[in-house]
């Protein structure tokens, strides 16, 4: 067992703390990593705002890179020294979904058994409930080591850790679940870090026309210099009328996207990606609602004229053990702009102004550097 600094949300609403956490020496199928960098994501907001469940005290951070420390026993997938990216789909290999060969759905995914707890303090030796099973606003963390994925550690921490959850999601979301590709076109509403990562995802695919749109000007801005071939400020116009009149250009006859990616996480611009897509096209919802939001009232008549498929993506439909080695291989070419996501390097106890910042359209990413 040894202390370390962490960042943990105590009570729902409340603002973050940075404190002493205890973190067990691994046990079978464990390991301790040594964290380099954690992205603050959306849903580490969601978590703290009690919008995910009401397990608190939580310990936040899961899009995150680092040096494993020590493991577990048994351990033979990764050892001490592995630069590695915290992913939280450490597949089973025994649930259904594994069984039938879809790992990527895995129903019943690995994490640390052993738990991280408060130390010092009134709430002294009080569970943790680590975010997606990760935790990683903290100096060292427990995790499985499935959740381990090895890749070259010539990579920057701080750019390639995104692929850990938030930039993974939205390039999946396009490629993995929405199955975009060159001679398609893509419309992804909402850009920040992962809807961004949606727009070069499907640039990566080859996709066009790639319609970035979002309500805050600075965010498009952002998405047209990874790949978005047009952008549209739905604060200012109908995105649904204007995706499809842009979709209509290249493909004369088009009525939308063949993919429309929702990373938002609202009902209204669920809706507006239902009507922005193309007859027979696909939503990617991939923002996360609160479990409060209804599904919007929809003329059951248009779900079923229209035709088509309206699917979830969870963490991009991916399969770290496949996709993070090719994606920090395709950023080391130059292919992947890993680094335009990272728009500032801050210190462990700044997440709490990170959170602040999230709303004000600066920042795509703000990374913890340890
Ligand atoms: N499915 C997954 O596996 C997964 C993984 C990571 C994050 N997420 C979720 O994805 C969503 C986005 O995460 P993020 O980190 O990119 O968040 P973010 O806060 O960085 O970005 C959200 C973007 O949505 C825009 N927006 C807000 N309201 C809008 C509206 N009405 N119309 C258009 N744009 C609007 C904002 O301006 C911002 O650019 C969150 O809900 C997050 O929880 C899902
Ligand atoms: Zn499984
Ligand atoms: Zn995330």
């Amino acid at each position: 067992m040894q202390q370390v600094q962490a960042v943990v949300a105590k009570a729902k609403g409340a603002p973050v703390e940075l404190v002493t956490i205890n973190v067990p020496d691994p046990g079978p199928g464990e390991a301790v990593v040594k964290v380099q960098a954690c992205g603050v994501c959306h849903t580490d907001l969601h978590y703290r705002e009690g919008g995910i469940n009401d397990d608190f005290p939580f310990l936040l951070g899961h899009e995150a890179s680092g040096i494993v420390e020590a493991v577990g026993p048994d351990v033979t997938s990764v050892a001490p020294g592995d630069f590695v990216i915290l992913n939280w789909r450490a597949v089973c290999g025994e649930c259904r979904a594994c069984g039938r060969g879809e790992p990527q759905y895995c129903f019943n995914t690995h994490n640390a058994t052993q738990k991280m707890t408060l130390s010092g303090g009134d709430m002294d030796g009080t569970e943790l409930s680590p975010a997606l099973g990760i935790g990683a606003f903290a100096e060292k963390t427990l995790v499985a080591a499935g959740q381990c994925t090895k890749v070259d550690a010539d990579a920057r921490p701080a750019a390639v850790g995104l692929l850990g959850c938030g930039v993974m999601a939205g390039i999946g979301a396009a490629i993995n679940t929405g199955g975009i590709t060159r001679g398609r076109s893509i419309a992804v509403i909402g850009c920040g870090g992962v809807g961004v990562a949606a727009v070069a995802g499907a640039a990566l695919a080859g996709a066009s026309p790639i319609i970035a749109v979002d309500i805050d000007a600075k965010k498009l801005e952002q998405a047209k210099a990874i790949g978005a071939t047009h952008t549209v400020d739905s604060s200012k116009v109908d995105p649904v009328e204007e995706i499809k009149r842009i979709c209509a250009e290249t493909y004369p006859g088009a009525e939308g996207a063949d993919v429309v990616v929702e990373a938002v996480g609202r009902p209204e611009t669920w809706k507006q990606a239902f009507y922005a897509r193309d007859l027979a096209g696909t939503v990617v919802l991939v923002g996360v609602p609160t479990p409060d939001m209804k599904l919007p009232e929809i003329p059951l008549i248009d779900v079923f004229g229209r035709g088509g498929s309206l699917k979830s993506s969870w963490y991009g439909d991916c399969l770290p053990s496949r996709d993070f080695p090719m994606l920090v291989d395709l950023y080391r070419q130059g292919r992947l702009d890993l680094d335009a996501f990272v728009t500032e390097e801050i210190g462990i106890g700044d997440v709490e102004a990170a959170f602040d910042r999230m709303h004000g359209g600066d920042v795509l990413r703000s990374v913890v550097v340890l």
